[in-house]
């Protein structure tokens, strides 16, 4: 089975590149930039991904970030993480990005944009690896605040595939984000949003009334609402379900006791990703794996996730075709 999971081509849609960083890129960035880091090794670092909830990890997430300074420290991120995937059989990544995590620390949009572009470009060339950028808004900041950064990525507006909707959820609903969605879709550029992690089902529906969003990331507490389930499968809405982070947040006990099998059973477009691979013990091979080991599952139900990852990533109709 793993030689088949390896195999099979993956495309992962819920990928922070923030969370990416494994702690050794952490450290060589810690030292290229003179930011001081308060561990003092590698180990260190992994001991403390640790987390009760969402929060604890965000925290730290917004914490390791601060060692991205430059347009090369945006580009070795992503090169560091398209690298990883492609040796794990990943042959597309809808990558996203927050900008305002950045922005309020005095990286500028045009460092962040030519860094991660000029990776996605290398991926393409040398690794056959294609990608797609989404711009992610923090919900947990005023919307005025994205309707600030939406227009200041105007000059790069053609590269962005989506612009989507992350960080703390629960007590940060959808509605007020509804116009900076707007613009968006506007100016041509559909819109994601995360929902149902930790938030009610009612975010999820909001998201896609109010935000007109086409993909929900994570997802998973649809069914408390079986209402909304049969949506979701009626309009083949996809979820991005990320295991291990669902685990690692403790959003489920155990991997055994998550609620992927009966989202599986309710007929809805499930796909398999990684969130934040470096702070939650692993990219999309490792998710499959474990979900392998967690639900038995045979090689046609994977197939059925990969393919369904390949129809709802962001890319060129040649590109799909070739994959499908
Ligand atoms: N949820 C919300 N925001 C995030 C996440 C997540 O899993 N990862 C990075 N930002
Ligand atoms: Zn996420």
């Amino acid at each position: 089975m793993y030689d088949f999971l390896r195999a099979l081509p993956k495309a992962e849609l819920h990928l922070h590149i923030e969370g990416s960083m494994e702690p050794e890129l952490m450290f060589k960035l810690a030292e290229r930039n003179g930011v001081g880091l308060r561990y003092d090794s590698v180990e260190d670092v992994r001991e403390a991904y640790d987390f009760a909830d969402l929060q604890s990890f965000l925290d730290l997430y917004y914490q390791g970030m601060a060692v991205l300074q430059t347009a090369d420290d945006f580009h070795d991120l992503a090169m560091d993480y398209f690298q990883r995937a492609a040796s794990e059989g990943v042959v597309h990544v809808d990558l996203s990005f927050d900008p305002q995590a950045h922005l309020s620390r005095g990286v500028g949009m045009r460092a962040q944009m030519e860094g991660l572009l000029a990776a996605m470009e290398e991926a393409r060339q040398e690794l056959d690896l294609s990608t797609a950028m989404i711009m992610s808004f923090l919900r947990d900041q005023p919307a005025a605040s994205a309707l600030d950064v939406f227009e200041l990525a105007g000059p790069w507006h053609r590269h962005l595939s989506a612009v989507g909707l992350d960080s703390a959820e629960a007590g940060f609903p959808p509605a007020p984000f509804a116009e900076v969605f707007r613009r968006a879709r506007a100016a041509g550029i559909p819109g994601v949003a995360h929902a149902g992690e930790e938030g009610p089902p009612d975010y999820i529906r909001d998201a896609l009334d109010l935000l007109g969003v086409i993909r929900i990331d994570h997802g998973v507490r649809c069914l408390e609402d079986p209402a909304l389930v049969q949506r979701l499968r009626d309009d083949q809405i996809p979820l991005t379900v990320c295991p291990l982070s669902n685990v690692r947040l403790k959003v489920v006990d155990e991997l055994a006791r998550h609620p992927l099998p009966a989202l599986l059973e309710a007929g809805l477009k499930l796909t398999l990703n990684s969130d934040d691979p470096a702070y939650f013990g692993g990219g999309v091979l490792t998710n499959f794996l474990a979900c392998q080991q967690a639900f038995g599952w045979d090689e046609e139900t994977f197939r059925q996730l990969a393919r369904n990852a390949l129809e709802e990533a962001f890319m060129t109709e040649d590109r799909r075709r070739a994959l499908l």
